[in-house]
């Protein structure tokens, strides 16, 4: 059975309750238990982590590089729009990857238009909520 990996960055730990009218309702537990439910469907093993630190996620990613991920779902917060280091932990892995993000970062301010990270990835969705999550798994799943 294939492991997918579910990275979410800082702030993400406060889902449901920080600016919920921007990020929706959805808890971080409920989202973990959302996309690990439709791992299930998918016959795949997801693990999953969230971390205020920089260095956490890149640590994780290496793991997972190690382990022979099969796939990875990254929303990296604020760190999309100023981590090379991210970028680079990412591009070194060969793991495949899909950049998430709740909200619709083009709608927003200038700041948030920009990733670090994209080029690294075999795609981004932005602005589906938690639907954006299962998507990117069902993704990562059909391609391999
Ligand atoms: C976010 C968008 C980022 O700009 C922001 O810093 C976040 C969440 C999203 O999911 O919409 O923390 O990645």
């Amino acid at each position: 059975m294939k492991t997918y990996g579910l990275l979410n960055g800082p702030n993400l730990d406060r889902l449901g309750k920080r600016e919920p009218e921007v990020y929706g309702h959805t808890t971080l537990t409920q989202l973990e238990q959302l996309v690990g439910d439709e791992a299930k469907r998918l016959k795949v093993r997801l693990e999953c982590l969230q971390s205020n630190r920089e260095g956490a996620l890149i640590d994780q990613i290496s793991k997972w590089a190690d382990s022979g991920l099969a796939g990875m779902v990254i929303n990296a917060g604020a760190f999309t729009h100023t981590s090379i280091a991210l970028r680079d932990a990412i591009a070194g892995s060969e793991i495949p990857c899909v950049e998430v993000h709740l909200s619709n970062v083009h709608k927003r301010e200038e700041f948030r238009h920009r990733s670090y990270m994209a080029a690294a990835c075999v795609g981004v969705i932005c602005g589906l909520g938690v639907e954006g999550y299962l998507a990117a798994l069902r993704f990562l799943v059909a391609r391999k």
